[in-house]
């Protein structure tokens, strides 16, 4: 605990010293700034509403909250929609920054009273760290340990009254003491196609770019049910219709974009491609475990795990049984690849 006191944990927010990825730029850019210009996840906004104005009515913070979802689905906007609402700032950072407990000690001493503090990947919060955590959410306090050995003394910290909004992709991976921690949890959907359709309108709008209705609806088509995916492709396909037309995405622009980086009309990527071929055709449907998948794609587990695996079970292309994956007829249909008549029994 005698490190020094070290902001580096923070990943962005208010003292950025990581570089942001482009889609972080892109996503804070097209960030709703209130509760109206959140589009979806209807019933959790209504939530977190009444959460946080009756928090505000009382004069405290909101409890802490957790939100569980795919990554894209806007978790972190939830996050700085609810500090706007406090009238306070959010603190970034994640569970893999926070290395040692002196970096949440450090980052949790210089908040001040009524910040937000996002942790990202709140699932991947090392043991000791998480330790730290568990007086500081209930009763604003840190056990702190001074000194080794025989001489060790324990001292108690007062810290800043705090809401922390926990974000993970993975909320079966939580320990039960941090997860009974949180005043409520959230568990954030794939969103509806009309929704993202308002949503490439909206960026469109803010971006100033023309986009025809046609082609708004064959991005929406395309984006995997996910406003992070929809923002990045009506990106993409805006360089098509600067450099190649006149600046305005027609349907036609927007679908020679997206076939060009090879996007299809369900949203599918190679690498989901890669991966139903492999297990249809490599695992004869399956069931095969994610470690063999991802050697067999040259893919990071996690990436398939994260990205691939819940867009594909969401389109009803693949399932998980007890043994692994497993490639449904409607994989095999899609590819035009004729399904056994016993693969059934297979499984
Ligand atoms: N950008 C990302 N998520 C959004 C949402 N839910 N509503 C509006 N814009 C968004």
């Amino acid at each position: 605990m005698s490190r020094p006191l070290d902001p580096s944990p923070f990943l962005k927010g208010e003292q950025v010293d990581q570089k942001p990825k482009e889609d972080e730029i892109l996503d804070s850019a097209l960030r709703p700034n209130n509760w109206e210009e959140y589009i979806g996840q209807e019933s959790i906004k209504q939530n977190i509403k009444i959460i946080v104005t009756a928090a505000k009515q009382r004069n405290q913070s909101p409890d802490h909250l957790l939100l569980c979802g795919n990554s894209g689905l806007g978790k972190t906007t939830l996050a700085y929609l609810i500090a706007k609402e406090m009238g306070k700032p959010v603190r970034v950072t994640s569970g893999p920054a926070l290395e040692r407990a002196g970096d949440l000690v450090a980052i949790l001493t210089n908040l001040s009273d009524g910040e937000v503090l996002f942790l990202d990947e709140c699932h991947r919060i090392n043991k000791i760290t998480e330790e730290y955590l568990y007086p500081a959410m209930e009763d604003y306090k840190l056990n702190l340990i001074l000194g080794k050995g025989p001489m060790a003394r324990t001292m108690e910290l007062k810290i800043p009254h705090f809401t922390l909004i926990g974000a993970t992709t993975k909320p079966a991976l939580l320990s039960s003491p941090l997860r009974n921690r949180f005043g409520a949890t959230f568990q954030l959907n794939f969103y509806e196609n009309k929704d993202i359709e308002k949503i490439i309108e909206r960026s469109s709008r803010l971006l100033n770019i023309k986009t025809e209705k046609d082609a708004i609806k064959i991005i929406a088509q395309r984006s995997r049910f996910t406003p992070r995916v929809a923002n990045r492709l009506l990106k993409r396909v805006r360089d098509f219709a600067e450099v190649e037309g006149d600046g305005i995405i027609n349907r036609e622009e927007a679908e020679r974009a997206l076939g060009s980086l090879e996007i299809d009309e369900m949203g599918l990527e190679p690498s989901d491609r890669r991966i139903i071929e492999a297990i249809i055709h490599k695992f004869n449907g399956g069931p095969v475990g994610v470690q063999a998948l991802a050697s067999a794609v040259r893919e990071e587990e996690d990436s398939i795990l994260d990205i691939n695996e819940p867009y594909l079970m969401q389109l009803g292309f693949i399932e998980r049984t007890p043994r692994g994956r497993i490639a449904t007829k409607l994989a095999y249909e899609h590819f035009g690849i004729k399904y056994p008549s016993n693969q059934n029994n297979l499984f």
